[in-house]
């Protein structure tokens, strides 16, 4: 039996050796990292590979660049990186705005990546750790024990009432004198939020970034968004900040995601091949999105257990899709499409012909991805389904899904809010 999770993984990349591809974004994200100021503000589509990313400028801020040489930049690699000591926060849509955010990581108890596990503190015991496998893996540090004090954050030096910012300040300023310099010997304090996205008030944010972003601390933000806008409202107040920080992660090459399985044969360590057919047409599929492709790999690992060999061939890859089609391989993603469809067979066709739509190389480049009710109109009437107006608004209903939004600037065109839902409505059969 081959355990599929050697070669593939559903969960956020944070080995270097599993990460592929993404040279140009490595190259940025480096480059980044190395200039004193700046903020670093990663955004693309869901499912696309933010998170992976932002786990990787983590690895390289702790000073190994073992993605950055395997990617071929060895030569572009400044000689004397900045080094960082890091914390890592993932945002959810509690956080109501700045000050929310700010208690939150003053209070994080994660010891491997919350804020206060750096703050200076008696009794609190540290040890160093690498987040790699790699010999030149770049320690950060992580709580071995609290201490007899306890973990509330009121029991840190220098918390002002009811003044988070300065709370902040203070905590920060703290862990780059002792821990950054003192203890690591460090340049500076990389702050990364996850998810940022989700905060629904996201007024001043920016400003209060830029406020609080120094030589000695970074901030590295990313989140779902076509572009910076999305990210940060107020994003003029950090334009000079993002000079060289702003990373859009697009979908990847279809050499790239081909390469996510070329990945995972090395990974099976021959135990499991694909057929080079096979490759192509799941990089196909997956246009770009590496969460599907990751999909696709397991449930070809399962179904070679399943019939005792070791190479998936077309014959085997097509029992996978077959299995898709009918529902029964992704349940996350089959609820979320009952959910949409709702009892309709109208709506499912809707959908259907919505999802199909051939991509157009249209003069707007940012309508990649976004399809045209006007189109799929004509075909439903073909079809006859009759009251389209009337099953679309379910798409679009936030209460079951929603699967839908619509592109504001222009009537008529809308997004799938998930890609890689789309992808699966293709896969799947009505
Ligand atoms: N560079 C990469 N190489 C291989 N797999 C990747 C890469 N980037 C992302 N993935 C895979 O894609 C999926 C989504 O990645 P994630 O970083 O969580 O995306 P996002 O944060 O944009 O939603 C995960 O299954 C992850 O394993
Ligand atoms: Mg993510």
């Amino acid at each position: 039996m081959i355990d599929p999770e050697i070669g593939f993984t559903s969960d956020v990349i944070r080995d270097p050796n599993r990460f592929v591809g993404r040279t140009d974004l490595i190259r940025s994200c480096m480059n980044a990292l190395n200039s004193p100021l700046g903020l670093i503000a990663v955004y693309g589509k869901r499912g696309v590979g933010k998170s992976s990313l932002l786990r990787q400028i983590q690895q390289m801020a702790l000073g190994d660049y073992t993605l950055a040489r395997q990617a071929g930049l060895d030569h572009e690699i400044p000689k004397n990186t900045r080094k960082y000591l890091t914390v890592y926060y993932a945002c959810d849509s509690m956080i109501s705005d700045g000050a929310t955010l700010l208690t939150r990581m003053c209070n994080d108890q994660n010891e491997e990546d919350g804020l206060l596990r750096l703050v200076p503190n008696d009794g609190k015991e540290l040890t160093e750790f690498t987040r790699s496998q790699e010999v030149h893996g770049g320690a950060d540090l992580k709580v071995v024990s609290w201490g007899t004090k306890g973990v509330e954050s009121s029991k840190y030096a220098r918390v002002v009432s009811g003044d988070i910012v300065q709370t902040f300040r203070n905590f920060t300023s703290a862990i780059v004198t002792h821990q950054v310099k003192k203890l690591m010997g460090r340049d500076a304090l990389l702050v990364l939020l996850d998810e940022f996205d989700v905060i629904p008030n996201k007024n001043g944010l920016g400003s209060l970034i830029k406020s609080l972003s120094t030589a000695d601390l970074k901030f590295g933000i990313s989140g779902i968004g076509h572009d910076l806008h999305d990210l940060i409202q107020d994003h003029a107040s950090v334009e000079r900040l993002l000079e060289q920080g702003a990373i859009h992660v697009k979908p990847m090459a279809e050499f790239e995601t081909q390469g996510i399985l070329n990945r995972a044969e090395q990974l099976f360590k021959g135990h499991l091949t694909f057929v080079p057919a096979v490759k192509k047409e799941i990089a196909r599929i997956s246009e770009g999105y590496p969460y599907f492709t990751q999909l696709l790999g397991k449930e070809c690992v399962l179904k070679v257990n399943n019939k005792r060999t070791t190479e998936v061939s077309e014959v085997i890859f097509q029992e996978v899709l077959d299995d898709i089609k009918t529902g029964k391989s992704f349940p996350t993603l089959e609820r979320t499409y009952q959910r949409a469809i709702g009892n309709s067979t109208d709506r499912q066709i809707l959908l259907h012909l919505l999802a199909e739509q051939p991509e157009e190389n249209t003069i707007f480049n940012e309508d990649v991805g976004r399809v045209f009710l006007k189109k799929v109109r004509k075909e439903a009437e073909d079809l006859s389904i009759q009251y389209v107006d009337q099953i679309l608004p379910r798409l679009l209903n936030g209460a079951f899904g929603p699967t839908l939004v619509r592109v504001p600037e222009r009537p008529g065109i809308y997004e799938f809010v998930n890609p890689v839902f789309r992808l699966y409505v293709r896969l799947r059969h009505f």
